[in-house]
Formats: structure tokens, sequence, C-alpha cells
């Protein structure tokens, strides 16, 4: 799906010419240095709710390349696959018990290499996540590390007395719900575990970590793999001398005391490990996507590395969590990714979060609005990675009952956290029995609204929510503009209209995203941008009328999108 050759780039070939040196990763660009994953649509998908290829009500990789030449059709270039590495499945494939194979629920190598042959042969890119803060219990290495306090790999993982009987070394707590520490009595001292107790951190600390984990990547590298989305990454390092958290005001989703986890997370050493992993990278020219929650621009700039060295692709997961549609709140986060100096990375849902379709739907006009959304994150500058199921318009279904829940901090938590259940249910491609998902009963219950919101019927309707996507993904990967363009904010005043131009020499595209129920009516000055009195031609609207214009004057009707290019 990328529109230009990078390699030959005449740019590129006369580098390639000129200096012996130059690396697989400089030659990767376009003629105005964009790397193919600038232009790439990406797309995640958990493998267990895709589809369902030998009906065991669980998804796999097989299911997946039966579905490659829909997501082809759609517009994706790549693909981000959840953990499908063999796993006790407590934490659904985040529990990895062995990062160099694929759990037989899922397939084996052979249908890997498949999927990577059959997603080539498509454009279709494979990218894994690399789950590095933490391994199952029933790694062969924690195992091992469990077994005495003088095993090979006792040092692997994080060990500690506690403070005194009963006592755990600190007053760390899992994110996950109880203590971080889980006591083990055949050695009696206490393992660290910043998620699951069945998920002990590994000690990055531990140059034989560190060499281990990295050349998991390239096995994966050799096998096709273009990149990770890394997962955790702000865990990866403690403090050595286990100092307690402060505690902060109000409580969490467990009921427990907030704490202010500065002891525990983002600590600076954490950066080593992604120059590091990003230098075994650059040996490959892959990508390096990040799950990077940070709580400013700052420290998300710090993710990109100096002169970027590490992440090329942190996720902005403030952009993400705006979790209200204002025009205001937007438009300051999209200024604020746009100031960090890096690419940004946009998305809007998640595994982890409700759906968007809910989280920003009002629950009358949800249609509307999910297109409105999937108008702003693929009309921005930056990457988006779209959630499966996203581009129909799929709803949250959150376990009705404590008994019908699978996600363990859902259990333990109930009823204020319901757990991720929800945004993970199977995949909606019919109307026929389990949405199309699965011949057997999936592990997770289809939302009656697979009746309306699935791919075959939204494909026959020209007004679904996925063929706004298809057309949106098409235009983002044909106009300049978007591509390639530079963010001008307009009309930063307004309260319900977010408006901007993506400018690339002489041509623009126009963006106005009315957020609000009402009709609203506005005006774009395109004088100070040099594009007074450029033609405008309507790429894309939802709207039942054309945009109004009387006078300067133009309006908008409620949650509609209009996208316009100008060309001088
Ligand atoms: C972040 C993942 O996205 C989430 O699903 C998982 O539970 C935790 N990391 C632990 O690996
Ligand atoms: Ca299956």
């Amino acid at each position: 799906m990328f529109r230009r050759s990078f390699a030959t780039s005449i740019f590129a070939l006369s580098l390639a010419l000129t200096s012996a040196h130059i690396s697989a990763q400089q030659m990767a660009v376009d003629a105005e240095g964009h790397a193919w994953w600038q232009h790439a649509v990406f797309y995640e998908l958990y493998p267990r709710s895709f589809a369902d290829s030998n009906n065991d009500g669980i998804g796999d990789l097989n299911g997946i390349t039966s579905r490659l030449d829909y997501l082809k059709d759609l517009g994706v270039d790549a693909i981000w696959i959840t953990p499908c590495f063999p796993s006790p499945q407590v934490d659904f494939g985040y529990d990895v018990s062995d990062y160099q194979n694929i759990d037989p629920m899922y397939g084996n190598l052979q249908d890997f290499d498949r999927l990577v042959a059959e997603g080539r042969k498509r454009g279709i890119h494979i990218v894994l996540d690399f789950v590095i803060n933490h391994t199952s219990d029933q790694h062969k290495w924690f195992l091992d590390s469990k077994s005495s306090r003088t095993s090979a790999h006792r040092d692997w993982y994080i060990w500690r007395d506690g403070k005194g009987p009963d006592l755990p070394p600190n007053n760390w707590v899992s994110t996950f719900g109880l203590s971080a520490w889980k006591f083990d009595p055949l050695t009696r001292q206490y393992y660290y575990h910043y998620f699951y107790p069945e998920q002990p951190d590994l000690n990055w600390r531990n140059p034989a970590v560190e060499q281990a984990m990295f050349d998991v990547t390239r096995f994966w590298y050799k096998r096709g793999v273009v990149g990770f989305r890394l997962d955790a990454v702000d865990s990866l390092f403690e403090d050595p001398k286990l100092t307690d958290n402060p505690v902060v005001p109000g409580t969490d989703n467990f009921g427990r005391p907030n704490m202010d986890e500065k002891y525990n997370q983002k600590l600076p050493e954490v950066h080593d490990v992604l120059r590091g992993l990003r230098k075994v990278a650059d040996e490959y020219d892959a990508v390096l996507i990040g799950e990077t929650y940070t709580s400013t621009i700052g420290e998300l700039k710090q993710y990109y590395g100096e002169r970027s060295s590490e992440l090329q692709m942190p996720m902005d997961m403030m952009f993400a969590t705006v979790d209200k549609l204002s025009a205001p709140d937007f438009r300051q986060q999209i200024s604020a990714i746009n100031s960090a100096g890096g690419w940004p990375v946009l998305l809007i849902g998640n595994h982890d979060m409700a759906r968007s379709y809910n989280r920003y739907g009002d629950g009358v006009h949800n249609d509307a609005i999910a297109k409105l959304m999937a108008a702003l994150y693929l009309t921005l500058r930056g990457t988006p990675i779209l959630y499966y199921g996203e581009e129909i318009g799929m709803e949250n279904n959150d376990p009705k009952s404590k008994e019908d829940v699978r996600d363990p901090i859902g259990k333990l938590g109930w009823p204020l956290e319901k757990g991720r259940d929800g945004e993970r249910t199977p995949m909606q491609w019919n109307v026929s029995a389990n949405a199309g998902f699965s011949m057997a009963r999936p592990w997770l219950p289809v939302p009656p609204s697979a009746e309306t919101h699935n791919v075959e019927s939204e494909l026959r309707d020209p007004g679904s929510v996925l063929n706004f996507y298809k057309r949106l993904l098409f235009l983002r990967h044909h106009e300049e503009s978007l591509l390639d363009g530079e963010y001008i904010p307009l009309n930063e005043n307004s309260p319900g209209v977010l408006c901007y131009l993506r400018r690339y020499k002489n041509e623009a595209v126009l963006v106005v995203l009315n957020m609000s129920g009402s009709l609203q009516k506005f005006d774009v000055d395109l004088a100070p941008y040099g594009l007074a009195g450029a033609n405008r031609s309507t790429l894309l609207t939802d709207m039942t009328g054309e945009l109004q214009t009387g006078g300067k004057e133009m309006s908008i009707e409620p949650f509609a999108v209009y996208i316009a290019k100008l060309t001088k």
C-alpha cells in the first residue's frame, strides 16, 4: 500500500552508491526522509478474538491469515498481534512461558511463517507484542529461579527478604490489585510482580536477562517480523533500595489508597534498555512501538530518545484517553504532540480500555460519532493504530455478572472494576451464529449489536461506519497533504468545531469536525497560510446536505465531518 518505492528512490540510490557504510535503516526512507511506518496504517488485533479457523471458540493464526484480504481491502499496512506465544493465559498471553514459539491454541511456527508470507504478498507487515517487563511464572527461567537461592536464574528475577514475619519487603502494590510481592515458601523469599503474581518481573539489571531478551527479538526479526510493540516499558526498573512509595489522596478501583509510584515506574534506566533494543532493531531495519503511558508531553518526548535513539513510535496515550468529545481538549493534545519533535502515534482504543464507540458515543448518535472520531485520528499528522472492530463500530460488551468475568482484574475488582472482557469480544463478521467468528461458542459473548454492526452487512451499506473508514483510509494513502503535510490549527477558540489544515507545498486538506450536537457556523481565513482564493473540492463528508456557504460563513451539521482539498 506504500505509494513510494523507498530503497529505489534516486536519492536513496545515490546515497547507497556514495557511501559504503550506509545502514539498511538509513536507506529505507523516501526522498523526504520518511520511513515506511510513517505512511503506514497499523491495526491491532487480539488473536483470541479475530477469527477462529478450527472452531474451538478461540481465534488463531490461520484465522488471521484467512482474513488478510479483508485487512488489505480496508487499507491496513501492518498488523500488531497481541501475544500469541505459549502461555498459561492467566493474562491472556501477557504471561509468556516461551518467547520463541507459538501457543498451540493459536497454531504453530509454520502457521506463523505462512501468515508472514501471505501478509508479504499483500503488503501487510507483521508486528509482534514483546512482553519485556515480566514472564509467566511457568517460564523455564522462573521455574529455575524459584528452585533455590543459588540457582542459575535466581538473579533473573527480583527476590528479596521480607521486612519481618508476614511482612513484604516494602509497600509497593500490583497494578492488578493486592501487594506486588509474593512469598515463596520453598526459598523463604518474596518475588516482585507489578502485574499478576503469575507474572514475575524480570531483573533488567542483570546483563544476562538483557542478552537473552535481545536475542528473542533477533529470532523473530529473522522470521520476518518488522517490529515489536513493547509492553509495559514504564515498569522495567525498580529502585534497588526498595524505598516505599508515597501514599497520595484517593483510592483506586480496588479500594486501596492511591500511590505515587515514583520508585517503581519510569526509572531513568528504562531508556538504556530502549536504546539497546533500538540498536538491535536497527540491524534489521525494524520499528519499535511503545506502550508508553505518559502524563506529560515532556515524558513522552523522552521515549523518542535523543536524536531518535529509542522508540520510533511511542504511543500518545494522552490522546487516546481524552475521553470526552471536546474540541478544545483534542486541540490542546494535538498541538502538544506536534510540538514533541517526534512522529505522533495516534489511537483511540485498545484491548485495555473500553471501546471508543462507547467512550465517545452519546447513546443516540454513536455511528456519527464513530465516524467523527475516525476522521480525527485518521487525518492527523502521524501514524494511526486502529483497534480491531473499531472500523465497524463495535461496542463494549461488559460481563453482566461476576460469574461471567474472564479477566482476573474484573473478578478481583467487581463491580467497580469489571475487567477488560468488554473490549475483547469476537470480531463481528456477519449475521450468522456467533457473528461468523466461530461455529463453536466463543470464549467471550458477542453483543446483540452484531446484528447491525458486522463486516458483511456494513460492506453493503454505503452509509456504514465501515465504508466511511475505507474512504478515509483511501484518502490517507493517496493525499500527500494527509501523509506528509504540516498540521495547522484553525479557529482555535471554537468550543464545538475542531478545524485544521494539513498543508503540503501548494495544497492542503481542510478538516472540519463538529464535535457538538448542534449545527455550528464557522468561517476560516486561509490567507495567512498562502491559500487565499484556493479551489476547494469536497473529498469526504457525511453531511446530508453540502456544506452551507453563505458569504464567508459556513455551517456544519451536528457531529458531522467535512474534508476538502484546497489547491492553488
Ligand atoms: C499491558 C497490556 O496491554 C495489558 O493487556 C497487560 O495486562 C499488561 N501490560 C501486563 O502485561
Ligand atoms: Ca481456534
